[in-house]
């Protein structure tokens, strides 16, 4: 059998099966409302542009600035002749974001947590991960050659447990998403402080759904708690609040970061982060830094959707995130949930296996600082009418 004639197999199988992804064509920029090339007009629940910057104009004319000063990129990594000028400037303005000494970016948050891990847990160490971290956690402490614990999702007393059985490792440490990106809740961050405190470990935060949400002044899962400054490593995305374009990012001690500039293989193989992405986050940054008041939006809409979606029948998993996922059953289930709602003018995905257990497919909403009243109630009446329609309420 060739290998298109096995892989097809495999594509056929997810068609019969309905879970086949589909990709959904955007004719013009992200904004809450999108015209989709198949559909028209859309109403987008599903996009990251949590703060609503995508389309900000300052945002797009800070990037086209930024073209027009340094060109396409430096056709070069970092080391050999990539930095620019303003891969400085973002990475002071993330260090200061995350109160930490200091930053350095990747071309994308993805690549920021699989160049972390493998480059400070060697064999003699031990990664403690959370069981729901995100794909690209999950494979960075893979790509390690530490050891590996996974402890039940935000469960402390699994945590302490492993941490007691690491005792002895020379580095420790505990992984976990700030903000988790498939149920919508928050790590219990104090008291992983508190144990990693007990244990010395060192705490490796993905806060890519935390930044420019949590927080009064949308600077992460830590300032939602009150405990910035206590985190010892924080990676995110410039992908999704902060402009919504691509870039990632470690943030840490100046120690950890010249270590990482030394010996992250992403950092030392492949080019640096486009200046033009760098320019649009710093200006997305300066937006957030300005007008705490869209955290304060995105937070008071939010909580509209979940309450008018809990007084039509509907039970979305409970968290202080502006993500509200809908468990709706199998995941063709969810996908043909999504289709219908897109038919209605909305873009929402369904979530399904192998991305969550089978079993729990869901909606996953994603509010935007952005979003209008009218929007919302909009959103919540075809939410119900499509529910209705497919016996979920
Ligand atoms: C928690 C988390 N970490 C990392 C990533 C990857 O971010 P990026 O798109 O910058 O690679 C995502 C993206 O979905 C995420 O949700």
């Amino acid at each position: 059998m060739t290998l298109d004639t096995s892989l097809q197999q495999e594509l056929s199988a997810m068609e019969k099966a309905g879970t086949r992804k589909t990709f959904r064509h955007i004719a013009g920029p992200m904004d809450t409302q999108v015209s989709m090339e198949e559909t028209g007009k859309a109403l987008v629940l599903s996009s990251n542009n949590y703060l609503g910057l995508a389309n900000h104009p300052e945002v797009i004319e800070a990037g086209r600035a930024a073209l027009l000063k340094y060109g396409a990129g430096t056709a070069s990594v970092r080391f050999i002749c990539g930095t620019f000028s303003i891969h400085d400037e973002i990475e002071a303005a993330l260090a200061k974001l995350s109160h930490t000494e200091a930053a350095l970016t990747y071309v994308s948050c993805w690549t920021a947590n699989t160049g972390l891990m493998p480059s400070i847990a060697g064999a003699e160490d031990v990664l403690i991960s959370d069981a729901l971290n995100h794909a690209s956690l999950i494979d960075g402490c893979r790509m390690a050659k530490a050891k590996r614990m996974v402890y039940k999702h935000s469960d402390l007393v699994d945590l302490e447990a492993k941490l007691k059985e690491a005792q002895g490792a020379r580095r420790l440490f505990i992984v976990t998403d700030g903000v988790f990106s498939m149920e919508g809740d928050i790590a219990k961050l104090p008291q992983i402080v508190t144990l990693s405190k007990q244990y010395s470990a060192s705490i490796i935060l993905d806060d890519s759904h935390g930044t420019g949400v949590m927080g009064t002044n949308g600077r992460g899962t830590a300032e939602h708690y009150g405990i910035e400054g206590q985190i010892d490593i924080i990676t995110g995305t410039l992908g999704k609040a902060l402009g919504g374009a691509a870039g990632g990012y470690v943030a840490g001690s100046k120690t950890l970061i010249d270590y990482l500039s030394q010996v992250s293989r992403p950092q030392l193989f492949s080019n640096a982060l486009p200046a033009t992405i760098a320019a649009s986050a710093m200006k997305a940054i300066e937006i957030l830094n300005r007008e705490p008041q869209r955290v304060a939006r995105l937070h008071a809409m939010t909580k509209t959707m979940r309450d008018g979606l809990i007084a039509r029948g509907f039970k979305p998993l409970k968290g202080d995130s502006a993500i509200v996922p809908i468990i709706v059953g199998d995941t063709a289930f969810a996908i043909r949930m999504s289709q219908k709602l897109l038919k209605a003018g909305i873009f929402i995905t369904g979530f399904g296996y192998p991305v969550v257990r089978e079993g729990e497919a869901r909606l996953r909403i994603q509010m935007c600082a952005s979003l209008t009243d009218e929007q919302i109630a909009f959103a919540i009446d075809t939410f119900e009418k499509v529910g209705k329609e497919l016996g979920v309420i």
